[in-house]
């Protein structure tokens, strides 16, 4: 009875073809896993942040002392603040292993689903950005004036369009305001592109390690990757438990504890860690307008890799020169992370632009180069 309810019912229907009957690759690894918990994050997220709007009081008075009441006087407050500020770090941690793997096994193949995902990224970076707004404090306020300063670069409106965003003469009351309301919407937003996200998936079935034919050794959902994303959850569930425990503040920036003074700016001023490396490539171009035009493009460049792929092997797992180059690549992301919170001197300077410059072109050329390179040299002499 059940069994029939489940696959006739409109609403179970729905849940049975994405989560129970759906037929899955028998060999998907961990790197698949990330996609449940990029949503179980996403739920934590709101339910967190749905409790800390609560308390929260957004004004410019107000702002910094209402999430200091929060913490010290709401019932589980420093937890639930804790939850939501480390969840947003392991958000992104999450989302990077995400994109990673979409470059690996080339799921960017996936179009649609790819595609909507850079969204989802650009969307989870502005509602985190407006996120740190939030709490008001020097880094909250500093922060929200450089970013939005850069809109100011954008040729014929970009004088108008600056004042306009922050609702004044600068970074003001108004702008916290708009921010929160636009931070306790934006993840609505995602939650629907998501949605949107696995449709546009399920339509065609996910793809696997191995990049073999999609339509043979096929197994349930459930119970067998239901199973496996549990497990993922328990394990992300006490990376966040350790983080939000043992070392609350260890990737936040001190300066947020002293509140916004718009009379005194931080000798530093550097966004959250998730935030370093488009941080590093838009500093790496004295021209302001380059150096947003830059940043921005370190992010949409991923709406290009679909027609950048030129090979027939679908995933690297048999394409060890390319193999070599992805590694390069996460090395060179890694290494802007840290350049993005280092000063402005010698030799970051250098540092930054030569790495910020490796990044584009071994997305844009090396990549493409050496897939079809590999493509040759694999191909059998009877083709
Ligand atoms: C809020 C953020 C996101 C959530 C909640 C999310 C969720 C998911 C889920 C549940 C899956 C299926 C399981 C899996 O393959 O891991 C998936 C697959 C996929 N996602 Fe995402 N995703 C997000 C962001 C992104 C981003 C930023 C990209 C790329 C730029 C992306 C690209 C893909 C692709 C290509 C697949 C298909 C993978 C395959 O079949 O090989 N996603 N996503």
């Amino acid at each position: 009875m059940t069994h029939q309810l489940r696959k006739s019912h409109p609403l179970l229907k729905l849940v049975n073809h994405s989560l129970i009957d759906l037929p899955t690759p028998s060999n998907i690894s961990t790197w698949w896993n990330f996609g449940s918990l990029l949503g179980l994050t996403l739920m934590i997220q709101i339910l967190t942040g749905v409790f800390l709007m609560m308390h929260f009081s957004p004004s410019d008075t107000t702002a910094f002392s209402s999430i200091a009441y929060t913490s010290r006087e709401v019932w589980f407050g420093w937890l639930i603040r804790s939850f939501h500020t480390n969840g947003a770090s392991i958000f992104f941690m999450f989302i990077f292993l995400h994109i990673g793997r979409g470059l690996y096994y080339a799921s960017y193949l996936h179009e649609n689903t790819w595609n909507v995902g850079v969204i989802m990224l650009f969307l989870l970076m502005a509602t985190a950005f407006m996120g740190y707004v939030l709490p008001w404090g020097q880094m909250s306020f500093w922060g929200a004036t450089v970013i939005t300063n850069l809109l100011s670069a954008t040729p014929y409106i970009g004088d108008t369009i600056v004042p306009w965003i922050w609702g004044g003469p600068s970074v003001n009351n108004a702008t916290l305001t708009r921010f929160t309301a636009l931070h306790f919407l934006l993840p609505f937003i995602i939650l629907a592109l998501l949605i949107t996200h696995l449709i546009f998936l399920h339509e065609r079935g996910s793809f696997n390690p191995a990049g073999l034919s999609k339509n043979t050794d096929k197994i349930p959902f459930h119970p067998y990757y239901i199973m496996k994303d549990v497990l993922g959850a328990v394990l992300a569930a006490s990376m966040l438990l350790t983080l939000a425990l043992y070392l609350p503040v260890l990737l936040g920036d001190p300066e947020n504890f002293t509140p916004a003074n718009p009379m005194a700016t931080p000798s530093h001023i550097k966004p959250e860690w998730y935030f370093l490396f488009a941080y590093a490539i838009l500093r790496s171009i004295p021209n302001k307008l380059g150096g947003v035009l830059a940043m921005f493009s370190s992010i949409f460049i991923l709406l290009l890799i679909p027609f950048l792929h030129t090979t027939t092997q679908q995933p690297m797992s048999l394409r060890p020169l390319s193999q070599l180059l992805f590694w390069a690549l996460i090395l060179n992301f890694l290494a802007l992370t840290w350049i993005g919170g280092q000063p402005v001197n010698s030799p970051y300077i250098l540092l930054g632009q030569i790495t910020s410059l490796l990044y584009f072109i071994t997305i844009l050329i090396l990549m493409p180069l050496l897939g079809a390179l590999e493509n040759k040299m694999t191909k059998p002499p009877f083709i």
